[in-house]
């Protein structure tokens, strides 16, 4: 496995790699890796013969200068991790990959106007900029993302769209703890209290498949009760929406594809979760 830290090596061993005809699977990180990841990069290398993976913590994304410096850095750990999985890790300082500064602006239309878009301003321009350099610099055939971040496949996949880009967005189940609690690297933050009480998150989610309504308000109020009873957790939205466009539903009848999308804290942590009801 070969570490790169600049953009010019990364082109040059991917000129390489494209010129020898391999097919070339990207997995994009902040690090602080977890089987959650691992599960995209495992796909990659079943998928592909030459895989590539980014770590790098974002700082055009980060809408919360706290949120930011707080984020966990482990590379050391992380390449020891992905070492049987990868055959590139492109880890780049914040300086080698804005050398070009960020002026770019994307336009996600209405995917950016619901949920995360309001919550984080700035946080789907910032993850468009990186995403694109990386696709710009290593063009991939297959980029993989987990479907935790259900929003931003649906911003990947439009930038794809709207870029012209030859590249499969692969999106990849959510992977849980034993207790249902969704892998993040934000759990490291959570005192032992809050991550036992932070798998109620996914438990109440599951449960909400079984009540015995279309109606989405109630579904949405149920949801919103049964978070308020855990005294650590703080429900910041719980949005039932289409799959595809995003937007937000009144009736489980209004689409073939509906997901809840939910947005919680747990102490001063922001966990992020999502369940299909179809
Ligand atoms: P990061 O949060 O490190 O996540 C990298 C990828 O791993 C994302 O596609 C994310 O959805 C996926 N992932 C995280 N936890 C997961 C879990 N429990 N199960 C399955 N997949 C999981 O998302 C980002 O980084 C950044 O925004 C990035 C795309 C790298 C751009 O900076």
């Amino acid at each position: 496995m070969l570490v790169i830290k600049t953009v010019d090596e990364l082109q040059d061993v991917l000129f390489r790699v494209h010129s020898a005809g391999k097919s070339v699977g990207l997995v994009p990180t902040m690090g602080a890796l977890h089987e959650g990841h691992l599960s995209l990069m495992k796909r990659a290398r079943r998928e592909n013969q030459a895989t590539v993976c980014s770590i790098f913590v974002n700082p055009t994304q980060f809408n919360n200068k706290e949120d930011l410096e707080k984020y966990p850095r482990t590379l050391e750990a992380d390449l020891k991790l992905v070492e049987e999985y990868m055959d590139f890790v492109f880890a780049p300082s914040a300086e080698e990959v804005y050398k070009v500064p960020a002026t770019e602006h994307y336009d996600f239309g209405d995917l950016e106007k619901v949920m995360e878009g309001p919550m984080r301003p700035g946080h789907f321009n910032g993850v468009g900029i990186i995403v694109k350099r990386l696709f710009d610099w290593i063009r991939p055939d297959k980029a993989y993302f987990g479907e935790k971040d259900f929003q931003q496949i649906a911003i990947i996949k439009s930038l794809v769209r709207q870029c012209n880009l030859d590249i499969q967005i692969v999106p990849c189940p959510i992977v849980r703890e034993e207790s249902g609690l969704a892998l993040s690297s934000r759990n490291k933050r959570l005192s032992e209290y809050e991550h036992t009480q932070a798998a109620n998150i996914y438990r109440i989610l599951k449960e909400s498949l079984e009540l015995k309504t279309d109606s989405v308000a109630e579904i949405k109020k149920f949801v919103a009760n049964e978070i308020e009873k855990i005294d650590v957790l703080k429900l910041e939205y719980y949005e039932i929406v289409d799959g595809e466009t995003l937007q937000p539903v009144n009736s489980l009848n209004d689409s073939n594809s509906i997901v809840g999308c939910i947005t919680v804290y747990a102490g001063e942590v922001r966990l992020i979760d999502n369940i299909r009801y179809k």
